[in-house]
């Protein structure tokens, strides 16, 4: 399956924003791993980060066009008041799986709700980059 990944504001940060929260991978260390796991997988990925709402919007409603057959999108902070990126994900006509690194539910009160969660197919929560693998080894389930 082609497979995009999507990164909201401040994830191109990782690695040095907050590492005890979000470990000491850089996004780009992360998504060799997970490159590496989707040529395991069978499955073909491609990858961006944005700190702007409209890009992420743009990405998610074009990815059916590009190919794409499913999206896994790390929102950030957008995922807790962006009703424009919800909008998109409904709209974008493929399955979307939202990651979150972090364990969302065990912080900040500002965290715990995803505006996004209702129209993604699935959410992983608190594993950290595991999360983004665990959505790859899911594509068979959310596919079908
Ligand atoms: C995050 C959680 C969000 O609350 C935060 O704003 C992020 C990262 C996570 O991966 O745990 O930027 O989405």
């Amino acid at each position: 399956m082609k497979v995009l990944f999507l990164f909201g504001p401040n994830l191109g940060a990782l690695g040095r924003r907050d590492p005890a929260t979000y470990g000491s991978q850089t996004l780009e260390q992360v998504m060799d791993d997970v490159g590496v796991r989707a040529t395991s997988l069978g499955h073909e990925v491609a990858w961006r980060q944005s700190d702007h709402e409209g890009d992420l919007v743009g990405w998610l409603l074009g990815a059916a066009d590009e190919a794409h057959e499913a999206v896994v999108v790390n929102p950030g902070a957008l995922s807790h008041y962006s009703y424009a990126l919800r909008d998109a994900v409904e709209a974008c006509g493929l399955p979307v799986i939202e990651v979150h690194m972090s364990n969302v539910a065990a912080r900040e009160e500002f965290r715990r709700h995803s505006v996004v969660s209702e129209v993604c197919r699935a959410t992983i929560t608190g594993l950290g980059a595991g999360g983004y693998h665990l959505a790859l080894e899911a594509m068979p389930w959310i596919t079908t």
